[in-house]
This record gives structure tokens, C-alpha cells and sequence, in this order.
């Protein structure tokens, strides 16, 4: 599917797909949404220092480039599964490093590493790409935390289904738990119905809430 490069508000590029009328990110800040979401809620909000990382969507690598320059603390194996890898014609021109102060040759390698393999990034970042959807991919090994960020539910309906949020209940380890985006009821009464217990938390810019979905009790 086509798609473009847009400018969101905090001035981070964002991919918007006009077939489905769909963005990669927030328009009200990429590096915001996911700084708030996944960083702050995820990564951050888990006490354990060695952490198992599952996203659903690699996309941009984003959410992989914040939580490798956030990792420092951290000792993190990332795992994400991205069925639709995007082009070199793309990937090149996104401008997150200029605002992380991130080197650019650095996140390129992010998306020309090897897939399906182990790439060591950094001391505390281990990076494995799996080109697979979630719905075929299957692994023992349990995840501490896993990123959801599939495109909306209106537009990707079968990724927001119980049978999907089975699978990731039983992906995630006994401490561990799940972070959205996403604050709708309809996903929150899903999340529940397999067994999750939910917190409702301040959503990112120009959303009210979003969501973690606690495998076990509430972290504190
Ligand atoms: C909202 S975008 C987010 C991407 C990414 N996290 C980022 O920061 O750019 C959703 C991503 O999920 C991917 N995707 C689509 N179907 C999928 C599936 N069945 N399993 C896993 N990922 C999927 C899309 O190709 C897209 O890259």
C-alpha cells in the first residue's frame, strides 16, 4: 500500500496510508505518543532490569530506536514482528534521529540489520526483527512487555480480537503486561475477557486515555 511521509505536531515525521486513510503515529506528536505510551507506561513502568520486549509492528522502528536510547539502565532483548517492512526509499528520509540526537547511520541499521536473527545494537540492546504477523507467530519463550501498535481498530479489526489478545496473554510472562495506544471500552471489555486485568491510564497529547493491560495484579 502506498504511503506517505507526514509531519506530525512535536515536527516528527509520521507514514500516513491514503487507501485506509491511516497513520503510523499520532498527528498530535509521534515521538510524543510513543515517548508517552510505550516508554514512559512501558519500558520505564517495569521494575525487572533485564526485559523481554515484544512489539507488534516494527513500522518505522520508532518505538525500537526510543527504547534502545532509553535502555541504558535496562539490559533489553527486542523482539517485533513486522509482516509489511518499509522501503529503503522511506525509512531513509524519517527525521527521528535528528530530534533524538541519535546518529543516522545507526537508525538505518536498525532497519538493514539481518531479519530473524539476534543483532546486538548496543551493550544493553539486542535487536530480532521476525517478518511475521502475529497471528503465525509462535514461541515458547514468554515476553515481560509487549508494545501494541497495530493500526487502529476501525482500520485493522482483526487485530483487536479476543483470539489475538489470547495469544498475547499467553506470550507475556506473570509479571509482565501489555501497553496501547488504544483506550477504546470495546478493547478494554476484550482484554479482560481472556484475562487481563486493565488500568486505565493518561493518555498521550490529544488523547485521553490509553491503556495497560496487567497479566497478573497491578504493578505498582
Ligand atoms: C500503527 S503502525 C505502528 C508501527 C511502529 N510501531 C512505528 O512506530 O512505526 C502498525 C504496524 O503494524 C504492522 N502490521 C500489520 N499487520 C500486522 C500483523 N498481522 N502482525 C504484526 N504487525 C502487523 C504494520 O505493517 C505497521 O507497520
Amino acid at each position: 500500500m502506498k504511503k506517505e511521509i507526514i509531519i506530525t505536531k512535536d515536527g516528527a515525521h509520521s507514514l500516513y496510508i491514503p487507501k485506509i486513510n491511516e497513520t503510523y503515529h499520532s498527528v498530535h506528536g509521534a515521538i510524543s505518543e510513543s515517548m508517552h505510551v510505550f516508554i514512559k507506561n512501558g519500558l520505564n513502568h517495569h521494575t525487572q532490569k533485564n526485559l523481554n520486549i515484544l512489539e507488534i509492528g516494527f513500522g518505522t522502528g520508532l518505538n525500537a530506536l526510543l527504547t534502545l536510547i532509553h535502555s541504558k539502565k535496562k539490559k533489553i532483548q527486542y523482539n517485533t514482528l513486522e509482516p509489511f517492512p518499509i522501503s529503503k526509499e522511506i525509512y531513509s528520509k524519517l527525521n527521528f534521529y535528528n530530534l533524538t540526537n541519535y546518529n543516522k547511520d545507526s537508525f538505518i541499521y536498525l532497519h538493514t540489520s539481518d531479519w530473524e536473527e539476534n543483532i546486538k545494537i548496543s551493550k544493553n540492546f539486542t535487536l530480532h526483527k521476525l517478518k511475521s504477523k502475529l497471528q503465525n507467530f509462535n514461541l515458547k519463550k514468554k515476553f515481560d512487555i509487549i508494545y501494541f501498535d497495530a493500526f487502529a481498530p476501525e482500520k485493522q479489526p482483526e487485530m483487536w480480537t479476543k483470539e489475538v489478545f489470547e495469544k498475547c496473554y499467553n506470550l507475556i510472562g506473570s509479571e509482565g503486561f501489555l501497553v496501547t495506544y488504544c483506550a477504546k471500552g470495546v478493547v478494554k471489555r476484550t482484554l479482560q475477557s481472556v484475562g487481563f486485568e486493565i488500568e486505565s491510564l493518561v493518555g498521550p497529547p490529544g488523547k485521553r486515555e490509553m491503556i495497560r493491560a496487567n497479566k497478573t495484579t497491578f504493578q505498582k
